[in-house]
């Protein structure tokens, strides 16, 4: 079984490109805003695509966590 650095099993968002949620969490808090860009900088999405959905579902929950100004 594959271990991350903190001991917890990855979760993987896309198979095919093997991008785990950490990935696309890191991606978002670089500065991403849309699928393409994630897929653009991970890969995350550039094959089978069916992955695109739960990418834009964690958008949208980060989304919602950041402040309103
Ligand atoms: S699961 Fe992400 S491109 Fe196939």
């Amino acid at each position: 079984m594959v271990r991350s650095s903190k001991g917890r099993t990855p979760v993987y968002v896309c198979v095919c490109r093997a991008v785990t949620e950490n990935e696309v969490h890191d991606c978002i808090a670089a500065g991403a805003k849309s699928a393409r860009q994630i897929r653009d900088t991970t890969g995350a999405g550039g094959d089978c695509a069916s992955c695109v959905r739960k990418i834009c579902a964690i958008l949208k929950r980060s989304e919602n966590l950041m402040p309103t100004a």
